[in-house]
Order: C-alpha cells, then structure tokens, then sequence
C-alpha cells in the first residue's frame, strides 16, 4: 500500500520506516529540509537502536522515500498519518497547531479518497477538529475519511515495539477506513482493537496516564519502605506476581520522565478538566514524581549535611537508557536542586552529554564513570544504563572524596556497595553504613 507519513521525527520515522519494512510504500514529508538531506543520505538525526539499518535498507530498496512538502509527499498515499509534535503549552494545554496547520495542508491537496490518520497523541476530540478543518478546506466532491491510530513505541525500543506490538487501537467511523486500516496492519499479526475516533483518542492518554500512575504508586510504597526498613524491590515482585497487577513498570526510582509521560499526565489533567472532570488521582501521581527528585537532595543532605561547595558525580543525564534524549529527565531538576544549594556537578551518559550540555554547558562532563567518581563527595546514579549495573565499586570507593552512592535507580548489589566500604543509599531500600 502507498502511504505518507507527516512529521518524521521519533514517531514518524519509526513508523514509516516499519511500514516500508513490511513492504509498502512509503513517503515521510518533514517541512524541515536540513532533516530530509540528512534522511536522504540514509543517516538518522537522533538515536534509535535498529532504526538507521532499516531505514538505509528501505530507501535502498527505494520503498522509503522522503519530501519536504505535503502535497508532493501525499499525492500517490492512500493513508496519511499525522506524526506531528504536540508539545505542552505552560498551561499543561497540548499544542495542536502544528497537527491544526497540517491538517489544512493535507484537505488543499487532496484530489481523492484517502484515509487521515491521527497518530500524534491528542485529546479526545481532536478527530472532530481535524474532520472539521478538512471539510472546510477538501475540493467538492472529493472523500475522505479521519481514523485514530495511537502509538506505544518506547524511546529505545521503538523499533521493536512497531513490530512486535501488544495491541494496535484502530478508531473509525466508517468501514471503509476500518478496511484499510486493518489490511494495513494485519502482516503484524497482532491483536487489533476496532473503536469509535474518540474511544481511541483516550486510549492513548489513559494508557501513559496509568502506566505513570503505576510508576509514582511504586515509588510512594518505595518511600514508605524506607521508614519500614522493607525492600521495594521485593515488594514490587510480590505485589507484581499477582496476574492483575503485573510487574512491569514498577520500578521504583526517581521517577518517569521523556518526551511522553509528563506532557500526557498533564494534558490528560487538562482536558479532564475543561470537560468538567476533576482527575485529582493524577494530580498525586505528578506531585510524587516530583518528590523522587526532590528526595535525592534530601538524601544527599542527610550524608552530607550542607552542600555548598561539595562536589556530586552523576552517572546517567537521559531519561532512560539506550536514548540520548534528556527531555524531562530527572538530571535536569536534580542538577537544578544541587546548583541552587551550591554544589558543583559533574556528569557522564554514553548517548546524552551532548544533549544535556546545550541546557547545561557549565557543568563537568567526562568520558568515564570512574572520573566522575574521582574526588566527588558522592555519586548520584539517575539512568539505569546497563554499563553502570557492573561498576567496580572498590575501585570507586577509592576514587570518591567521600563514599557515598546514592543509586537513584536501584540498579547496585547493595550488600556489594557496603562490602567495599561504601554508604549506600537507594529508593526503598534503605541507607546503609559500611
Ligand atoms: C512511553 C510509553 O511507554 C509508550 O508506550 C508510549 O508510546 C510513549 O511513551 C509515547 O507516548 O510516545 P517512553 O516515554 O519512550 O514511552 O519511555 P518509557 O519506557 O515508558 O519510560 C518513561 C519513563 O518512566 C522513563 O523516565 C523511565 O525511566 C520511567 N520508568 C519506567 C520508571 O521510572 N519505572 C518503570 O518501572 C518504568
């Protein structure tokens, strides 16, 4: 099938190159022109593990293609997804100008049937505008169709989670767009979901809206573990076993961050409210994912006592591993926190310096963990990156100024921490003496 995509940033260059994979063909449009030479020249403007394989693969087999203007680039589609940003305005609001602007580009050029796609995650409701928007601006007599079609694609395991999906959310309103979604789709082999546009539209809110509430649930039991003396991480297993609750996504830490979870808890937030619904639950849920923050300053200041003049490594300034995206991650505010109290920090992440040094030039960036370690008065671990799961810790330590290691993602032995003579303190495990 000939499809197009709008918008090839994370989501949409995922997606497209997903669907060139399965054999259709594909366009992926991007108004920024700098961003489609470098897509041309088969590289990949931001990390994504496996993406840039398929991606040189497909626009070898010319089945991926890319334009910088939405009438070229939809003009042999059938389906057109809409992947446009939709960041959070300071009122928590979501901006749909870009999926509003888009949208009317798409009605001016359509000369035949095609189905439009919302996969950019908006509010309930959004189908209606976009529907709106084309018929005021389609030729007569040329048909059309609006579907709903969210993403679950995680950062770092995108590509993974296109082809190997739980479940694809397909919202309609006619049979026709439900046919040619479905056929589009079926080669996955996976379970799909049909609804109606807006049941689909808060598919996709509630679902990252749950998926934080369990995060900050977990993370509260963590903090009260600490004053129990309990161990989260047994805890999270034994509460997870049960079939009902599942142990994904309970891990606790210092909290969700990403392009996702935080704009999506609040604009959930938002529209519940503009339609009358008070959804004081994910208010809690935001208030305690801040708090995880706040806690490792806390915890740092209990050690330490004043920070002024101290000195704090952190290991890890993405908001998950295997991406070198810092959008919301917990280094922004905790680096923030320890700046105001007069620390000086410096920092390592495999993919993320360079991202976090354009918020954060002044602070010390290094090539290796253990230099982070050299002379600090203690090491924050932020990102649970699988190379500092092994660290040696005797070796750190001998390299600290003072032995400390606040794990803010319960990813160390800690009775290998204190073994080798370090204070160890984690998120629902308790703080422990060497
Ligand atoms: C999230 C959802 O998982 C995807 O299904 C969704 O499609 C995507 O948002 C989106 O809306 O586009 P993503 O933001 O890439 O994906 O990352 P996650 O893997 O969900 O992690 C989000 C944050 O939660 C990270 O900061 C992570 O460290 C944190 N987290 C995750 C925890 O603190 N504990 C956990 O147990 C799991």
């Amino acid at each position: 099938m000939e499809i197009s995509i709008i918008g090839s940033g994370h989501v949409g260059l995922v997606t497209g190159a997903c669907f060139a994979e399965l054999g259709n063909g594909v366009v992926c449009v991007d108004n920024d022109e700098k961003k489609i030479e470098i897509l041309r020249k088969g590289e990949i403007p931001f990390y994504e593990p496996g993406l840039e394989e398929i991606v040189r693969a497909n626009v070898g087999e010319g089945r991926l293609r890319f334009a910088s203007s939405i009438p070229e680039g939809i003009k042999n589609a059938r389906v057109v997804f809409i992947c446009v940003g939709t960041p959070a305005l300071s009122s928590g609001k979501p901006d749909l100008s870009a999926v509003e602007k888009v949208s009317k580009a798409i009605g001016e050029s359509l000369t035949e049937y095609k189905v439009i796609v919302e996969k950019s995650t908006v509010p309930v409701k959004t189908g209606e505008k976009v529907e709106g928007i084309l018929r005021r601006t389609v030729r007569n007599g040329v048909e059309f169709d609006v579907a709903s079609n969210p993403e679950f694609l995680r950062e770092g395991s995108a590509v993974k989670d296109f082809l190997k999906p739980d479940r694809i959310i397909i919202g309609v309103s006619s049979r026709r767009a439900s046919s040619v979604l479905v056929e589009l789709y079926e080669p996955l082999c996976a379970p799909i979901l049909i609804t109606d546009i807006k049941s689909a539209e808060l598919i996709k809110h509630a679902s990252n809206a749950f998926l934080a509430m369990k995060i900050s649930f977990i993370n509260a039991v963590a903090n009260l573990c600490d004053l129990a003396g309990a161990d989260i991480k047994k805890v999270a297993k034994g509460v997870g076993l049960d079939k009902r609750i599942g142990e994904s996504f309970f891990e606790a830490g210092v909290g969700y961050g990403g392009s996702c979870f935080p704009k999506d808890v609040s604009a959930f937030l938002h529209i519940a409210n503009e339609m009358g619904y008070n959804f004081t639950l994910l208010k809690e849920v935001e208030k305690i994912n801040h708090y995880q923050r706040e806690r490792v300053i806390k915890d740092l200041e209990e050690f330490l006592g004043e920070l002024e003049g101290r000195t704090i490594g952190i290991l890890g300034l993405a908001f998950k591993p295997f991406t070198d995206d810092v959008r919301e991650s917990p280094a922004i505010d905790i680096v923030k926190m320890l700046q105001d109290k007069g620390a000086k920090v410096k920092a390592h992440d495999p993919a993320a310096m360079n991202t976090f040094s354009d918020l954060y030039p002044e602070i010390g960036y290094v090539s290796d963990p253990y230099e982070v370690a050299q002379g600090a008065d203690a090491l924050l671990i932020l990102t649970s990156w699988p190379q500092y799961h092994y660290l040696n810790l005797k070796k750190i330590k001998k390299l600290l100024a003072f032995p400390l290691i606040i794990d803010g993602r319960n990813i160390l032995d800690a009775t290998k921490a204190v073994n080798a003579g370090l204070y160890y303190s984690s998120i629902g495990r308790g703080k422990l003496k060497p």
